[in-house]
């Protein structure tokens, strides 16, 4: 009698359908949530669609399931007023309803390992892989693809910044992960994708894992090409001396907002993090300072929105840079993609570049025909004699446009404003415009020595390059 009991929801079991399929549901699910959790584990599933498989879809399959075998159980008992079948006692492999069950068991779960087992790998490998991230959601993530791809971390995986490693990161990674499916499954993304980012910012330990700070300081040189609008392209350098400073000292940029125990903190008053009308510094004596912008009364930040500075505010562009038509003309013309005997290529690339184009076919039709009517129309002999590189340069006009402008996403010229300078956009001058602290006697300065030393600026061909030797042309394809 007791045996019999004990056995009965087997018996319940075996006799249903509804509780059967509810044991299938509720062991698939469970073999393959297992499978998953290894990767996920790793905190390296950068994978919204694992994230909403595993965290929405495989315990929903999982509940419903268990929900199953009561509900079949007590259909059965109902049908059967209460009575056991006759079969029993079950365990007996004479009886075929048992072997049944048995065999029935045994082939699901063979079978949930063979196939979970097989494509969850090769799921999980393959949404891993940078191609998933930037070509799934194609159209929405295309911008961020593409300056990715032209950028100093082409060869470092979106995951590698996008998701920190840690419990904290991977519940983060999950529930934002599984929104962000969702909403470019329903088109519910705003475009431009608003910068900067909420949820799945990099944090500073994740930059630290590849640059820690005693890695990088000193001076740099670095060169900046200008070119103006006449006639001839003219070409013009710029030689910095920047302060990269670091280390684990107080010394240059990086020294002075993130030295030990250095700390800012700022409000902002717009989305983009561009107006900052309050700054806070804590120097490595512990003493603070509070700078107001000019007209900015209140004492605090109010209720304005406060960070602590870090990595990003600086480099907030580190991966995704998007070039203003300018520097992306400079740059094409150094690199001698666009030809500066063509007259007056510059100027002619910018007015074309700047114009409106309403869809990448618009733009790709358009800007190199553009381009090669005017020296059709205006320089005839130039277009007869030089058609050529007149064509090539046509093409790179429109590479430039490519890089930065995404008509689909309404990603337009200086949609992303980059953080790191002051020419393009405030950046440093964010800050830096000479605002005074609120006590003792000090400023952030705007000095032009504070942090680069100009060596040369807009020379033709500025002395200090000469003395290093950088100023002959680069062998390689010349
Ligand atoms: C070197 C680190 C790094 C890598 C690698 C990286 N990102 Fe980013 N990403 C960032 C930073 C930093 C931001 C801006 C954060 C901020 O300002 O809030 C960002 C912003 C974004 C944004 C928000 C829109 C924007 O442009 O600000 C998207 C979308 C994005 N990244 C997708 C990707 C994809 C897809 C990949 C891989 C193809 C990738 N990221 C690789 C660091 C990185
Ligand atoms: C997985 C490793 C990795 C991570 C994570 C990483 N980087 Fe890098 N970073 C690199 C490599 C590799 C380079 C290229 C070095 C070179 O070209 O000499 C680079 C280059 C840079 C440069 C120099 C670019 C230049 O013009 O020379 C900056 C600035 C930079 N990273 C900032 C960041 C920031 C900010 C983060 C965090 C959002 C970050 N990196 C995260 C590996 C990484
Ligand atoms: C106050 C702004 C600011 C902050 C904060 C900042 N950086 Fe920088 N960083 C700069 C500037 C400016 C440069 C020089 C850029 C140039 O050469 O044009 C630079 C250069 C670098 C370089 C290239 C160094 C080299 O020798 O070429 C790396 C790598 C880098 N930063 C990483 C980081 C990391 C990681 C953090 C966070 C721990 C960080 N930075 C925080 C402003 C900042
Ligand atoms: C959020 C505000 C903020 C931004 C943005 C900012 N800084 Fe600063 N910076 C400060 C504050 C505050 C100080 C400390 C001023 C003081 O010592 O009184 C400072 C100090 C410095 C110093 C040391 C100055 C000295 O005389 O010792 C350098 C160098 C510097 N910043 C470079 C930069 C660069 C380069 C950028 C842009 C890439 C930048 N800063 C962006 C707030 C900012
Ligand atoms: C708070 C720090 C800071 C101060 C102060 C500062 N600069 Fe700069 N400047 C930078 C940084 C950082 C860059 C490099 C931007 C980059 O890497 O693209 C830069 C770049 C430049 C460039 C080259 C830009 C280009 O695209 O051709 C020139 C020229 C320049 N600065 C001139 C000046 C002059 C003139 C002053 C004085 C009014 C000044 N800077 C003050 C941080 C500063």
């Amino acid at each position: 009698m007791k045996l019999k009991e004990w056995l009965a929801p087997i018996v319940y079991l075996a006799s249903n359908w509804i509780s059967l399929i509810g044991v299938v549901l509720v062991t698939t699910s469970g073999i393959l949530w297992l499978f998953l959790l290894p990767s996920t584990l790793r905190g390296h599933s950068p994978d919204p669609y694992i994230g909403i498989l595993q965290f929405m879809v495989l315990p929903a399959v999982f509940f419903l399931g268990l929900g199953l075998i009561p509900a079949g159980v007590w259909l059965f008992k109902k049908r059967n007023k209460g009575k056991l079948p006759d079969v029993f006692p079950p365990l007996d492999f004479s009886n075929p309803r048992f072997r049944r069950l048995l065999a029935f068991l045994g082939a699901t779960t063979l079978a949930n390992f063979i196939i979970g087992g097989q494509l969850t790998y090769k799921a999980v490998s393959y949404m891993e892989s940078v191609n998933f991230c930037g070509q799934t959601c194609h159209v929405v993530m295309k911008p961020e693809f593409t300056a990715y791809q032209n950028s100093p971390h082409s060869r470092v995986e979106c995951v590698s910044c996008h998701i920190g490693p840690g419990a904290n990161w991977f519940v983060k990674s999950k529930i934002s992960g599984s929104w962000q499916v969702i909403s470019v499954t329903l088109k519910l993304y705003p475009r431009p994708i608003p910068t900067p980012i909420e949820n799945l910012r990099p944090a500073r330990e994740t930059c630290e894992v590849c640059h820690w700070p005693q890695k990088f300081g000193g001076d740099r040189i670095r060169v900046f090409n200008n070119f103006s609008d006449d006639e001839k392209s003219k070409w013009t350098k710029s030689v910095l001396l920047m302060h990269i400073g670091g280390g684990n000292g107080y010394e240059g940029i990086h020294g002075a907002h993130m030295g030990p125990g250095v700390k800012v903190r700022y409000a902002h008053s717009d989305k983009q993090r561009q107006k900052i009308p309050w700054v806070e510094y804590t120097g490595k004596d512990g003493q603070t300072f509070t700078f107001k912008a000019d007209g900015y009364k209140a004492d605090g930040p109010g209720n304005l929105d406060v960070r602590t500075m870090d990595c990003m505010d600086c480099h907030n562009r580190p991966s995704h840079t998007y070039e203003l038509a300018e520097r992306g003309v400079n740059r094409a013309l150094a690199a001698g993609d666009l030809d500066r005997d063509l007259p007056y290529v510059r100027k002619v690339a910018l007015e074309i570049l700047k114009a409106k184009y309403a869809t990448t076919e618009d733009s790709e039709r358009d800007i190199p025909a553009k381009f090669k009517a005017y020296y059709e129309k205006n320089y005839p002999q130039v277009w007869a004699s030089r058609k050529a590189a007149v064509e090539s340069s046509a093409r790179n006009v429109l590479a430039v446009f490519s890089r930065s402008v995404f008509p689909e996403m309404n990603v337009q010229w200086g949609a992303y404003p980059v953080n790191l300078g002051h020419t393009d956009f405030d950046g440093c001058f964010r800050c830096h415009d000479e605002r005074p602290s609120t006590k003792g006697n000090r400023t952030i300065p705007q000095d032009c020595d504070t942090c680069h030393k100009t060596l040369a600026q807009d020379e033709e061909s500025p002395k200090v390059l000469a003395d290093l030797g950088l100023d002959k042309p680069r062998a390689v394809g010349h």
